[in-house]
């Protein structure tokens, strides 16, 4: 008899605990906390993490299981560092378009998923990792996280289709490169709160928690709604509603 429980604990663990190589997949009842896995380069995006992200994302948005996803980066130092500089500059320009096309493709399914998805920003989210963020829906920051998007600086623009916070101040973050904090980020629009390093997962589960407490098909559908309204003339918008 102890040795069928261990078994069925150990299917139970698989099964919340998926299997990728730069990712780590968990899931509690209705939400996956789902982590950037390569602190050594501070979670920086290689072509393979994107791959693998882009697939476990395509596995969530087809789980109706799963109502919330809470993204992050693992260790306690960046959210996403950006994309990984020393793979990039190896690529040929036809590798690097198809990089961007992934990213773009992997992001863009973040922002039009029926799930909601959470940001836990804790850390550095700079370039790929600052669009990484903005793509989700909602963004909540560690007191500790830095933002940026320091492309123009390495010769390259932001190519992962960010939009967030208005012409006017993604112009001056990407021509300056400046690095800003959260309450910097909180200010202009960038993350919705701000809350201690350490008090982070709990506000992101907390808010994940009151997410589950109203519909999930409307909460999808005002997703959709917001999604493709932003991006149609208002009378289509407001036929849409
Ligand atoms: N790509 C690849 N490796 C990265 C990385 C990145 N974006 N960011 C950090 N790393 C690596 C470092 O090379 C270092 O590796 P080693 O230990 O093997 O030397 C490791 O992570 C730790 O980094 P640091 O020693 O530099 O740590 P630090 O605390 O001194 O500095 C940092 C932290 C300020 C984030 C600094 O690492 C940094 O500036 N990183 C680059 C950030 C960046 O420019 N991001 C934008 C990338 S371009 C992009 O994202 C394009 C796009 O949208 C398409």
């Amino acid at each position: 008899r102890r040795a069928r429980r261990s078994l069925k604990r150990c299917a139970a663990a698989q099964r919340n605990h998926a299997m990728y190589e730069h990712l780590l997949l968990e899931t509690k009842g209705q939400i996956a906390i789902l982590k950037i896995n390569n602190p050594k380069s501070l979670n920086a995006l290689n072509i393979a993490t994107m791959t693998e992200l882009n697939e476990c994302l395509t596995n969530i948005e087809a789980n109706k299981d799963i109502r919330v996803v809470i993204l992050t980066g693992e260790g306690s130092k960046a959210f996403v560092a950006g994309a990984d500089i020393a793979e990039m500059a190896k690529l040929t320009a036809a590798e690097g378009r198809t990089m961007s096309l992934l990213g773009k493709t992997t992001f863009r399914r973040i922002e039009t998923m029926p799930q909601v998805v959470i940001a836990a920003v804790n850390g550095y989210a700079l370039g790929g990792g600052c669009e990484l963020a903005m793509s989700c829906d909602i963004r909540v920051a560690a007191d500790s996280a830095v933002f940026a998007q320091p492309e123009c600086g390495l010769g390259i623009i932001p190519g992962f289709g960010g939009r967030l916070v208005g012409k006017g101040r993604a112009k001056e973050l990407i021509f300056t490169c400046d690095r800003i904090d959260a309450q910097e980020a909180y200010r202009i629009g960038l993350v919705n709160k701000v809350v201690p390093q350490a008090e982070l997962m709990d506000a992101c589960m907390t808010m994940a928690e009151k997410l589950l407490s109203k519909s999930s098909y409307a909460i999808s559908m005002a997703k959709a709604c917001i999604e493709t309204g932003m991006d149609t003339d208002l009378s289509s918008g407001l036929d849409l509603e």
